[in-house]
C-alpha cells in the first residue's frame, strides 16, 4: 500500500485527491493547521476522517513537518498548503511569500533530510504567468514567467527551488502548473463560488445585488476533481515534470455571470454592480493554457466544461436554500 501525505489536505483540492488517493487503495494522511474554529475547519474531510491520518503543523514550522514526514514515512507528498488567495495576497504580501514560498522550501528541505526517494508534487499555478502570453494566447510550459501579484511572484519561488532542488539534489519534485479550478468545495470568496451563491441568495429574495469586481479579465475554469486527478498522474510518470493542467478554453467573469444568472431564470445585469473594493492594485487579464504535453504524457482529459462545472457548482449550492 502506497503512502501519500498531503499539505492542504483540508482545502478544496486536498479533499477531492484525498478521495481519489483512497479509491485508488493508497493510505492517506496530511497536515492540518491550527485554527479557532476547529469544528468548522476540516469540514471538506470530515467523511473522510475514519481513513485518513491527520497531523498538527504548519507550513512556516519546519519541526512539524519533519515530525509528520517521520511518522508518517511517505512514498508521495503533495505540497498544496498555501496562502491560495491572489487578492488578499495585496493585503498579506510577507505572509503569502512565508507560506507559499518559504513554506515550500521547508517541505523540501524535510524530503530531502528525512524521505529523499519520496515523490512530490509542488502545487504550482498559472497566475505565475502574469502579463506573459504566448503570440497564440494560450500560456504554456515554455511561456516566460511574469507574475503581477504577490501570490504569483511566491509560487514562481517555489516553482524554480522545486527545479533547483531537483536538479541539485536528484529529488523527484514535479510542478503541476494548474490554471484555475473550482467545485461546489470551492471558498466563497474566489469569483465562481461567489457568483453562484450570490445568483442564488437573489433568486430565493435574500438580496438583490451582487458587488464584483473586474468583470473584463479572462479565466480557463475546469473542475477540481478533474485535476486532482491529473496531480496523482503526475507524481506516477516515471520522471519529474512540469506540466500546465488546463480546459484550453477562456471565459470572461461577465460570461460567468451570463451563464450562472441565465441557468437561474435572472438577468446579472439587474444585479450586478461594481465595488471598485474587488479590483487588484494589478490584474492579470488573460489565462488559457496549453495543456497539450499534459494530456499526451499522463493520459489525461478533463471531464467537465466550462457549463458543466458551473451546473455542478449550481445544483450542490443550492440545496443549502431548498
Ligand atoms: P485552498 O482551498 O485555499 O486550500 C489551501 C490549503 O492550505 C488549506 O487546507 C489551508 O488550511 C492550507 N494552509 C494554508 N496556509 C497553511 C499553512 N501555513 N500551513 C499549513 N497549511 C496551510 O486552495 P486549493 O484551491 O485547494 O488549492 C490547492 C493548492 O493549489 C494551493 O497551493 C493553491 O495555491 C494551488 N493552486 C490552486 C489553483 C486553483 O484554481 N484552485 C490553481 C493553481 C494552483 P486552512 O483551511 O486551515 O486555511
Ligand atoms: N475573487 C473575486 N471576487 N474575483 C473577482 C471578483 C470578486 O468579487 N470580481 C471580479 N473578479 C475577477 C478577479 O479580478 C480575477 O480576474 C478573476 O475574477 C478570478 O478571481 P479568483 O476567483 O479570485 O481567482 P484568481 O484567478 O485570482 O486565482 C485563482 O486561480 C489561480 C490560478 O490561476 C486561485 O485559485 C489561485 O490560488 C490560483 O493559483
Amino acid at each position: 500500500m502506497k503512502k501519500a501525505f498531503i499539505t492542504g489536505i483540508n482545502g478544496q483540492d486536498g479533499s477531492y485527491l484525498t478521495e481519489h488517493l483512497i479509491s485508488m487503495g493508497y493510505e492517506v494522511g496530511g497536515l492540518v493547521r491550527r485554527s479557532s474554529v476547529a469544528e468548522n475547519q476540516t469540514y471538506r474531510i470530515n467523511h473522510l476522517e475514519k481513513d485518513i491520518k491527520t497531523f498538527y503543523g504548519d507550513l512556516i514550522d519546519k519541526s512539524s513537518i519533519d515530525k509528520a514526514l517521520r511518522a508518517f514515512k511517505p512514498d508521495y507528498i503533495f505540497n498544496l498548503a498555501a496562502q491560495s488567495h491572489v487578492r488578499l495576497s495585496f493585503d498579506m504580501p510577507a505572509f503569502t511569500a512565508q507560506v507559499n514560498s518559504f513554506g515550500a522550501l521547508n517541505v523540501f528541505e524535510s524530503v530531502k533530510e528525512i524521505c529523499p526517494e519520496a515523490r512530490v508534487y509542488q502545487a504550482s499555478s498559472s497566475e505565475m504567468f502574469g502579463s506573459s502570453v504566448d503570440p497564440d494566447n494560450f500560456q504554456r510550459e515554455t511561456t516566460a514567467m511574469h507574475p503581477v501579484s504577490p501570490y504569483g511572484c511566491s509560487k514562481l519561488y517555489a516553482y524554480s527551488i522545486a527545479r533547483n532542488y531537483r536538479k541539485s539534489y536528484g529529488l523527484f519534485i514535479s510542478n503541476g502548473i494548474l490554471f484555475n479550478h473550482e467545485s461546489p468545495r470551492r471558498g466563497k470568496n474566489f469569483v465562481t463560488a461567489k457568483v453562484v451563491q450570490g445568483a442564488l441568495d437573489i433568486k430565493y429574495g435574500r438580496t438583490d445585488k451582487l458587488e464584483m469586481g473586474n468583470l473584463e479579465s479572462f479565466r480557463d475554469w475546469g473542475h477540481s476533481s478533474d485535476y486532482t486527478k491529473a496531480m496523482i498522474k503526475l507524481l506516477n510518470h516515471s520522471e519529474p515534470e512540469d506540466i500546465v493542467i488546463s480546459t484550453g478554453k477562456a471565459h470572461s467573469v461577465k460570461e460567468l455571470c451570463k451563464v450562472v444568472f441565465n441557468y437561474l431564470g435572472l438577468e446579472y445585469k439587474d444585479h450586478v454592480v461594481i465595488n471598485k473594493k474587488y479590483f487588484r492594485p494589478e490584474e492579470l487579464p488573460y489565462l488559457q493554457g496549453d495543456s497539450k504535453k499534459g494530456r499526451e504524457l499522463l493520459s489525461w482529459e478533463p471531464e467537465y466544461t466550462f457549463k458543466t462545472l458551473l451546473i455542478d457548482m449550481i445544483n450542490e449550492f443550492e440545496k443549502e436554500y431548498l
